[in-house]
């Protein structure tokens, strides 16, 4: 570890599962990411890697170390066979983390659903619910999960969590706040295809709200509030949305924020692109595993805007987050029949999920509302039901 000087002391970000294809570069992100709020704030920030395969996470973290950003680096994994284990690696990893991420878990391949992966990733979340329940300040810390499936882990996981608040019900009501999966991926790609599909400026982004789950059915981009910005640093004035090759593609009138409506075909493929998107990389991989390099700039996103939260760099995360709904989404029908939602939330470090905006839901379009959002609701019930049961026959 670092010498310390007079600084604040260190946020530390625990990365589980940093040695694979994801938290590799999930942890390059970090390391590169996190600099300059850490300098800005002058407060020290640490990320702790830790995996079960002790050369790719030794192998990470002494080639990210390197690396001439003041951020330190340390990295946790179990004794090789044979060796005396002298302390526990996780909990060496876990202690004081206020930010645990985990893209830990067994990738698919092709011709395997998200579903298929369930049993050993259960099995894995478990593990490692139990380690941060264990090591970590329950009411203060934040859990990013993006191993999948997604839509079944997340109650693993809460479910997990709760159970070793035991009866400190105080506790336990801060669980679902605090721990969440990650769906940033889905809208990375919608605005992705969106720009690809309208043939977008380099000075514009697309912005589409993607809800609901992660995985085919369940993942609802929501297309009618697609808007076009001008891309961060483009200088760009906004108006100049609409005068912009896309407008004219897609027979735009003025307007100033809201995007002309796409032809309903488009739209149908860019929505069955979203909800598949996995499936290409997947393939294109050929056995090799699935999404890595996105997924970790999708996880990096979101990331670092807690880990900047967390140093006092922002005040607030405001992103859509995978988390148990009951008592911050009034909406009956997810509340009631689901349970578990990505929505857009507002995250502050003293109350964790603090408000849900359900905005986005209530102006879904009749396409949105009578096709997507039933076959949405009927799919991410199965896979909700299926982490609840798991976790409570695992209690
Ligand atoms: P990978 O095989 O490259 O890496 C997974 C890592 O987890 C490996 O290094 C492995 O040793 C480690 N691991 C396994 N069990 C562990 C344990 N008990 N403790 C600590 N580490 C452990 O896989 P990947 O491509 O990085 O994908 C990881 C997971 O993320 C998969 O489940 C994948 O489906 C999922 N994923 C989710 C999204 C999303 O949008 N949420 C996107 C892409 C991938
Ligand atoms: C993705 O959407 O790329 C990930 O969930 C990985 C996968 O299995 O498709």
């Amino acid at each position: 570890m670092p010498h310390h000087t007079g600084a604040q002391p260190a946020v530390k970000v625990a990365v589980l599962g940093a040695g694979g294809g994801i938290g590799q570069t999930l942890s390059l992100l970090l390391k590169t990411g996190l600099a300059p709020a850490s300098v800005a704030q002058q407060r020290r920030v640490h990320i702790a890697l830790y995996d079960v395969n002790r050369d790719a996470v030794a192998g990470a973290a002494t080639d990210l170390s390197h690396i001439d950003t003041p951020v330190s680096v340390s990295w946790h994994a179990p004794e090789p066979a044979g060796a005396d284990a002298l302390a526990d690696p996780l909990q060496a990893c876990l202690a004081g983390a206020q930010l645990v991420v985990i893209p830990a878990g067994v990738p698919r391949k092709p011709g395997m659903t998200r579903d298929d992966l369930f049993n050993i990733n259960a099995q894995i979340v478990r593990t490692l619910a139990g380690g941060i329940a264990r090591h970590c300040d329950l009411a203060h810390v934040f859990v990013l999960l993006i191993s999948n499936p997604v839509n079944s882990l997340v109650p693993v996981l809460v479910e997990t969590l709760t159970q070793h608040c035991g009866a400190d019900a105080a506790l336990a009501a801060q669980i679902p706040r605090r721990a969440f999966g990650l769906t940033q991926l889905d809208a990375v790609r919608a605005s992705s295809f969106l720009h690809q599909a309208l043939d977008c400026e380099p000075s514009e982004t697309a912005v589409v709200p993607v809800v609901g789950g992660h995985s085919g059915n369940t993942i609802l981009p929501l297309f009618s509030q697609a808007r076009i910005e001008p891309a961060r640093g483009s200088g760009a004035a906004a108006e100049s949305r609409t005068s912009t090759k896309a407008g004219a593609k897609i027979g735009a009138k003025s307007g100033a924020t809201a995007m002309p409506a796409l032809d309903p075909d488009v739209r149908q493929r860019l929505v069955h692109r979203v909800q598949f998107g996995g499936d290409e990389v997947v393939r294109a991989k050929n056995g090799a595993g699935s999404a890595t390099l996105s997924m970790a700039y999708a996880g990096a996103q979101v990331a670092c805007k807690f880990a900047e939260m967390l140093l006092g760099a922002r005040g607030e995360v405001r992103d859509t987050l995978y988390a148990k709904v009951d008592g911050h989404v009034p909406l009956d029908a997810i509340t009631e029949h689901v349970g578990y939602f990505s929505v857009p939330l507002t995250v502050t470090a003293a109350q964790g999920a603090a408000h849900a905006d359900t905005h986005v839901l209530e102006q879904m379009d009749a396409y949105e509302r009578e096709q997507l959002w039933p076959a949405c609701l009927a799919e991410l019930r199965e896979s909700v039901d299926r982490g609840l049961e798991w976790a409570h026959a695992h209690r």
